[in-house]
């Protein structure tokens, strides 16, 4: 049994991006091991939210994970900004941490890009973001760390600090290692299946939400941008549309892919874009069910509260010691 931790930011709706390449893995993954999940607003303030609207994401993505099958009696559900060691650590590995190794980061290349292409400011909590997650992440000494292939240079940065801490002042911390699915890892724009799936993008037909109506994920996937090709055919470089929409399809019932190319041959676009319309709303309606259910049930707070004690529990612990071994503080 290891010990799993994950998050995702309340900064907007989840998309089926968020859920194909996390949420549906912290499902599977919490019979076997020990899990916390948590919701990153700490993360999210790293660009301008409105504080209604964050607050109102907080309890939908709380709301979703119990609604998509996470059991609080199995797993600790919590928030970020609860548990005060994940700042503090933070703050301790920052000092650890080159500017160049942040430097490189592409997601800070391309959100920043992306903020002052809009004329936004660049908060220098959207340069040192992948530091708060590597404290997210080692507080818990977390063994495997359920994420999409975005976050993977994110959490090569998180073993680089670990090793180096370890090296520098012994033996406190696990390297992690991410839990990538093999489909479904980077779900892809619908209109534009070169860029990545986005809560944040401003094109509302690029991403399917996961409380998206179930007329609205049909159009959206009825306009899905493929080729002129006609063939349902993997072929991620040349047919991105269609990969893309295979992967769905597979990352949703576990068919392979060479599976759902057999079933498609000589089917032609429009029938298999029908199904895949099908495939996601027969997998969403029930958990929309679910979350508009609880999303006025005094339980959401009940979780999170138990979730944050039993967080708070291992944090602080974890912090006195990386305090201790540091130079801060009285004790000897
Ligand atoms: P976030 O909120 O951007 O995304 C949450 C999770 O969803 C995955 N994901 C995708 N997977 C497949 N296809 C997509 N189009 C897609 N879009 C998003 C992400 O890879 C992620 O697993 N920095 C993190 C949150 C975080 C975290 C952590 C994660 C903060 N601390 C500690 C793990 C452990 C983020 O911004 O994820």
């Amino acid at each position: 049994m290891a010990r799993i931790l994950s998050g995702i930011q309340p900064s907007g709706t989840l998309t089926i991006g968020n859920y194909i390449g996390a949420l549906k893995n912290y499902v599977k993954l919490q019979d076997e091991h020990e899990c916390l999940f948590f919701i990153v607003d700490l993360h999210a303030i790293t660009v301008p939210q409105d504080r209604q609207k964050l607050r109102q994401n907080i309890r939908e993505i709380t709301a979703l994970y119990l609604a998509c099958g996470l059991d609080p009696k199995k797993v600790s559900i919590f928030l970020q900004s609860e548990v005060p060691a994940h700042s503090e650590l933070n703050w301790v590995l920052t000092c650890n941490t080159g500017m160049g190794e942040l430097e490189r980061m592409t997601q800070f290349k391309d959100k920043s890009a992306n903020a002052s292409g809009k004329g936004h400011h660049i908060g220098a909590g959207l340069f040192t973001y992948p530091v708060l997650m590597a404290s997210d992440i080692l507080l818990y000494d977390a063994e495997m760390v359920p994420v999409g292939d975005d976050q993977k240079q994110h959490l090569e940065l998180s073993r680089d600090l670990a090793e180096r801490f370890n090296s520098r002042f012994g033996d406190t911390f696990t390297v992690p290692k991410p839990y990538i699915p093999p489909v479904g890892a980077r779900v892809m724009s619908l209109q534009d299946p070169t860029k990545k799936m986005s809560k944040s993008d401003d094109n509302s037909k690029n991403y399917i939400l996961m409380t998206d109506e179930p007329g609205v994920i049909r159009k959206k996937i009825k306009s899905a941008v493929t080729d002129m090709d006609g063939s349902v055919t993997y072929d991620r470089a040349n047919k991105p549309g269609i990969s893309n929409l295979l992967e769905i399809y597979s990352a949703l019932t576990g068919d392979p892919i060479d599976a759902l190319e057999a079933k498609y041959e000589g089917a032609g676009y429009g029938a298999f874009k029908a199904d895949v319309a099908e495939v996601v709303v027969a997998e969403l309606e029930p958990i929309q069910k679910k979350m508009k259910e609880l999303l006025s049930s005094p339980l959401l707070d009940e979780v999170l509260d138990e979730g944050a004690a039993a967080a708070n529990r291992l944090a602080n612990r974890k912090i006195k010691k990386v305090h201790h071994k540091v130079g801060l503080g009285r004790k000897r």
